[in-house]
């Protein structure tokens, strides 16, 4: 177990540079699986996610390594169509590596990633847009297989999941004939992937909100370099405003994809500016609240900094309300938030009442970004705090020691056996 301690409530100052997107290049991942050939993904995120995803690559006979923000890969000893389940069970993305299987073999075997199988979620939007390409999906002994030859046609989501959209992206490039996807996932991610398959011969164009995909490609491996991480740059923006009086510069990124947040940080009174490269926040002593934050789809306020926006407004002076509506179950920080000294109450969406300070607590981490909200609760928390299970906050955070660190931040990471 791992458990990261936090001795807080110093403005957080400097500048780092934000890593590649995680939730991007787990995508052009899975997507290799259907190509051929070698090459390289450059802006790479040394994460667990990404080892996890690699070795999923490996165990279906490809090659690929990560050294120095580099993912080298050989695509040419491919010869399986089953996820192992011991490493498709670890992060849910793995299903995202069925569209370039389904590609390749025309058939795909894996395990669900919890939950009701075939019924209303989770995976529901990705199977019913395999059958939509003409495949079959049947479930056998605990597993799915997924089996036919594709054939392009037109989707619609009744909602805009990102991996679902992602799956039926990669899967149409190999189908025959043209797919139109009607209410996609429009995620700056979900472009970063069009940019990767049309870099390595895909054929894909978005008109009015839809996404036209033509089929019946060959995608040959093409070096590409992966966007940058919108939600690792959002989660230090946010620590930086709630420690008080910081001033924190991330390179690598622009205002571009962060509209939501650049307008959140706005309304709460800090300075924002930004470059074709950077980006700078300074905050004031005191935060404003923010009346109504409601998480959506993209271009909405993106589900993957609700933790973090929560925890800062909970600092802020008066009240805030944030309604997450994307995954209606992402609220088991707000316990742990209450420990440092928050006023949060859940009604129909979070009701945050601004507290003058928090003090160091002892919380426990639940998921990825929770845990990541909880260690910028800590850094503007009075004392020490210790976020335990801090595991979760590796598969997304690169060098997060590092960088806390390098903002002035106090950190240590113990390592329980
Ligand atoms: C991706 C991101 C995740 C982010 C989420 C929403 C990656 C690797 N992960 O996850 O970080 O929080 O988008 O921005 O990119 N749903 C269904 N049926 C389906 C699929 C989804 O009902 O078949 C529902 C989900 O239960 C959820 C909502 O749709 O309520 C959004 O899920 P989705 O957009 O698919 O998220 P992921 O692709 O899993």
């Amino acid at each position: 177990m791992t458990e990261i301690r936090i001795c807080g409530g110093k403005r957080l100052r400097g500048e780092i540079t934000v890593s590649g997107a995680k939730n991007a290049v787990l995508p052009e991942l899975a997507a290799l699986v259907g190509m051929k050939g070698t090459g390289v993904i450059y802006n790479c995120p040394n994460i667990t996610d990404v080892s996890v995803s690699m070795e999923i690559i490996r165990s279906l006979g490809g090659k690929a390594e990560l050294e120095d923000g580099t993912v080298s890969y050989d695509l040419s000893g491919i010869d399986s169509f089953t996820i192992p389940t011991d490493l498709g069970c670890k992060m849910r993305s793995a299903i995202t590596f069925c569209g370039g299987l389904l590609g390749r073999f025309g058939e795909v075997v894996f395990s669900p990633p919890g939950g009701c199988v075939l019924g209303e979620r989770p995976i529901d939007l990705h199977l019913s847009g395999f059958k939509a390409l003409g495949v079959e999906v049947k479930e056998e002994n605990g597993l799915i297989r997924v089996k036919g030859r594709l054939k392009g046609n037109k989707i619609r989501f009744r909602y805009p999941s990102v991996g679902a959209t992602q799956n039926i992206i990669i899967a149409a490039c190999f189908a025959k004939g043209q797919t139109i996807v009607e209410n996609p996932s429009l995620e700056p991610e979900t472009l970063d992937l069009i940019g990767f398959l049309n870099t390595c011969g895909g054929c894909i164009a978005l008109r009015g909100g839809c996404i036209y995909i033509e089929g019946d490609r060959e995608l040959k491996a093409k070096p590409y370099c992966t966007m940058a991480d919108r939600i690792e740059a959002g989660t230090y923006l946010f620590g930086a405003a709630m420690a008080g009086g910081g001033k924190v510069s991330l390179k690598g990124i622009n205002r571009q994809g962060i509209g939501a947040v650049w307008d959140v940080l706005e309304k709460t009174g800090c300075k924002i500016s930004s470059g074709r490269d950077y980006i700078t926040v300074k905050s004031l002593e005191r935060l404003k609240p923010v009346e109504k934050t409601v998480v959506k789809p993209y271009p909405g306020f993106p589900t993957d900094l609700q933790p973090q926006l929560t925890a800062m407004l909970a600092l802020a002076d008066g009240k805030s309300i944030v309604k997450e509506t994307v995954f209606e179950g992402r609220n088991r920080h707000i316990g742990e938030l209450l420990k440092f000294g928050a006023d949060i109450e859940e009604n129909d969406g979070f009701i945050i009442r601004g507290v003058k300070n928090f003090t160091g607590a002892h919380v426990t981490a639940f998921d990825l970004r929770g845990g990541a909200a909880l260690c910028m609760a800590a850094l503007a928390a009075e004392g020490e705090s210790h976020i335990r299970d801090a595991d979760y906050i590796f598969r997304g955070y690169e060098k997060f020691e590092e960088k806390i660190k390098e903002l002035g931040g106090e950190i240590t990471i113990l390592q329980h056996l």
